[in-house]
């Protein structure tokens, strides 16, 4: 008997579906992944199961009884965990609390138990956290350790997880795999969502493929082949990548010279001289685990932060006295990696997100007033460009806030890569997009490149980087530690200086 079973379960969003007529089943002791493209459905049907949203038909059984849950709570009661890609920590508490919290005052009352229990269970499964840390003082990669163990924690023996690797670097990934291998043995059923084949391949069991709402494939991960997934995900095969690339040109569109930030209170530097150029046609990589200064780096070209020390050239002007909006208008474009916070406005529009930083300009504005026309022009051309999904009949009226996270990504993408801008700051670019969404976004850069243009290419997937950059830059506690051409780069290499082991000491080993 399976543990779980979704049979013809059904949802639509304004007459629209979301699901329609899924199945799925999931056995004990398996990681079951599901793939498909950006609004397929994936994370519609896990919240259905985890009691956050209600199905219009079909049924859920678990462990062989009819099941309906009415709110997650009632979930996990029942035995089924899920992670979401943005997790709900609660920043300024321990793990410890975090872990425990909403469990009543029983287990709040006898906390050393509890955390004697969280690192046995940790221990176990290799989820190592130290139940005393604050959440704001881990890496992502912990944060999603204490999610997990937050799970584990209330008995469920079915965990779902939306997109888990999206944020972690190839080396937490690799642990992670192992700890759900553990998992696997106990006897726990997976729910995996991820967009990269290669991890599909290498940890599940089975693949259930969504298609535009539809379950249209159940595999067994052992007979398929990556080709076959894509095939059966995109209705189509991917195109083979292009190998051949331009050099880039001689002129210098970005440098920096020795640009600082130091704390206001002393202590490490948050950015510590960095200096580099990057030339027109030319894409810079940046490497590194998160968290190393790559964000305050894309803030610091932007216009977002000021530097403490140093300067910033565009074209060779200095722009440390200029403003966002200014840098924007000379043609400087930045694709935020927190696309909550920085780049959308999540209770407008798909059409208003896509002009916020031109609405105000030729041609968008005439006479000070918005050509609605136009701004409606622009914003199905861009949905037809993406292949942007949006829900329903609304269309180019659809809030943001409604769509599937890589519909949100695919959104900013086609804002911010215009004509109009001659250097792009990308963190992140492809994260969350499917695979078919994450080719066009790499041709896209590659074919400002060839026009040309910079790119700042920030990014936590190596593949991504080796196959984009000309150089890669790799940042570790705020310098740059290494920058080499893509000819002598390696991803070993690179991993090691991820880690802060800097050239001298890979010499002499
Ligand atoms: N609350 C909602 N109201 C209206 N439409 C919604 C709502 N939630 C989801 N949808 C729509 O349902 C469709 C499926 O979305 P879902 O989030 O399940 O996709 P997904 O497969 O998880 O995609 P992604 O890979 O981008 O995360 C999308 O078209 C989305 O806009
Ligand atoms: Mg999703």
């Amino acid at each position: 008997m399976p543990l779980l079973e979704m049979k013809h379960i059904t949802k639509a969003f304004s007459g629209v579906y979301a699901n329609e007529d899924v199945c799925l089943s999931v056995n004990q002791g398996e990681i079951h992944a599901l793939l498909g493209e950006n609004g397929a459905g994936k994370t519609t049907l896990m919240n259905i199961l985890f009691g956050i949203y209600q199905a219009d038909g079909g049924e859920i059984l678990y462990k062989g009884k009819s099941a309906q849950f009415q709110s997650p709570a009632d979930a996990i009661e029942n035995g089924i965990g899920m992670v979401h890609q943005h997790f709900s920590l609660v920043n300024k508490m321990t793990v410890l609390d975090n872990i425990i919290l909403g469990l009543g005052n029983k287990v709040v009352l006898d906390r050393k138990n509890a955390g004697e229990e969280v690192r046995r269970l940790g221990e176990k499964y290799g989820l190592l956290v130290t139940p005393e840390d604050r959440i704001n003082s881990l890496s992502v990669g912990e944060q999603q350790r204490v999610e997990i163990l937050k799970a584990l924690y209330r008995n469920v023996n079915l965990l779902i997880l939306d997109e888990p690797t999206g944020v972690l670097t190839p080396q937490e990934t690799v642990k992670f795999f192992g700890v759900l291998r553990r998992l696997k043995e106990e006897g726990y059923g997976i729910i995996i969502i991820t967009h990269r084949l290669s991890e599909i391949m290498a940890i599940s069991d089975r693949v259930t493929i969504l298609r535009d709402g539809r379950a249209v494939k159940d595999l067994i991960t052992a007979d398929t082949t990556p080709e076959e997934l894509s095939a059966f995900m995109m209705g189509r095969p991917l195109s083979p990548k292009n190998k051949e690339r331009k050099e880039p040109l001689f002129q210098t569109a970005l440098e920096l010279k020795c640009v600082s930030i130091s704390k206001k209170h002393g202590g490490k530097k948050v950015l510590d001289s960095i200096s580099f150029t990057v030339k027109k046609g030319e894409i810079l990589g940046i490497a590194g685990v998160e968290g190393n200064g790559q964000k305050e780096l894309a803030e610091v070209i932007t216009g977002i932060r000021r530097s403490t020390e140093g300067s910033v050239f565009f074209e060779g002007e200095p722009l440390d006295r200029m403003g966002v909006r200014e840098r924007f208008n000379r043609g400087i474009s930045y694709v935020s990696d927190d696309r909550h916070r920085d780049s959308l406005v999540m209770d407008m529009t798909v059409m208003e997100n896509l002009i916020l930083r031109n609405y105000n300009r030729f041609p968008f504005s005439r006479n000070r007033l918005l050509d609605y026309k136009r701004a409606e022009k622009r914003a199905e051309e861009a949905l037809a460009e993406y292949g942007i999904k949006t829900s329903g009949k609304s269309g180019i009226k659809t809030l943001v806030r409604l769509m599937s996270g890589g519909n949100q990504q695919k959104v900013i993408l086609s804002r911010e890569i215009s004509e109009e801008s001659s250097l792009i700051v990308a963190s992140q670019p492809t994260r969350g997009l499917d695979i078919g969404a994450s080719e066009f976004v790499h041709n896209t850069l590659i074919r400002q490149k060839e026009q040309g243009k910079s790119v700042v290419l920030i990014s936590a997937d190596l593949d991504e980087l080796m196959s984009l950059s000309d150089r890669i830059a790799v940042m570790f506690e705020g310098r740059i530690i290494g920058i080499m051409g893509r000819e002598e780069a390696s991803v070993n290499e690179i991993g090691l200086y991820m880690g802060g082991v800097t050239g001298k000491e890979l010499s002499h080993e």
